[in-house]
């Protein structure tokens, strides 16, 4: 795993403890906010827990919406941080989700590619993968796509307090021989719990190195 040091950490604590806004959701690449600062994106299968990875960040619960069912987060949703503005954090809907309407699925897949792919202030991408399941087809199209278009993204594990240490290490491993594989993504994994805080001070410090 990447070891921040303790000044980068507490940068990074300090900048997500600022000033922190929703600006606005967007149903469709046509109504996206003017690309004014740098950007990093909250990828991932539905229900892995993007909202509330983006909630854990900003220590604002109830900041972007999440739920027990899948397909909570159906438009990007765009948050500022920092007065001045700094950066800007996106909230994605999920993909795979097998319930939906195919139609709908057709359009979230559409959206999520042609902004990951298209957005030129977009610094990185944070694709977030379930520690109990671990990489599925779906992320690794995802990552395809990424890979293709050269868009740098990191691996992120989510609801590491849903399993044991040793469970959550192979698991960490094994998505790291994948990660090391791929040519844009990030070579180290970072485990993170939006229940417990495991990993947010640390994931805090990847998204400002990423905009930075
Ligand atoms: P969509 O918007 O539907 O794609 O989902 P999402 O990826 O935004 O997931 P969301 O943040 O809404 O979380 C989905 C469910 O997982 C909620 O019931 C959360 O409370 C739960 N959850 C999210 N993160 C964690 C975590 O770190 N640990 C545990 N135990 N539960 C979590
Ligand atoms: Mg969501």
């Amino acid at each position: 795993m990447t070891a921040f040091g303790d000044d980068a950490i507490e940068a990074a604590r300090r900048i997500f403890a600022g000033p922190v806004g929703f600006l606005k959701s967007a149903p469709a690449l046509e109504h996206l906010p003017d690309a004014v600062v740098p950007e990093v994106a909250f990828a991932g299968r539905s229900n892995v827990g993007k909202s509330s990875l983006l909630n854990a960040l900003t220590n604002r619960n109830g900041l972007a919406r999440t739920s027990n069912t899948p397909g909570r987060t159906q438009e990007l949703n765009f948050f500022d941080m920092g007065d001045p503005l700094a950066f800007r954090l996106v909230d994605m809907p999920g993909y795979g989700f097998a319930k939906a309407p195919r139609d709908v699925v057709r359009t979230w897949r559409f959206l999520i590619n042609d902004f990951l792919r298209g957005r030129d202030v977009l610094k990185r991408a944070l694709v977030l993968v379930d520690a109990r399941h671990g990489l599925k087809d779906v992320d690794r199209e995802v990552m395809d796509m990424l890979d293709k278009a050269a868009v740098s993204y990191r691996l992120v594990l989510t609801k590491a307090d849903k399993i044991k240490p040793t469970d959550l290490d192979r698991v960490i491993g094994e998505t790291r021989a994948e990660a090391r594989q791929r040519p844009a993504a990030h070579p180290d994994i970072l485990a993170t719990s939006s229940e417990t805080g495991l990993g947010i001070a640390a994931l805090r410090a990847a998204v400002i190195e990423a905009i930075g």
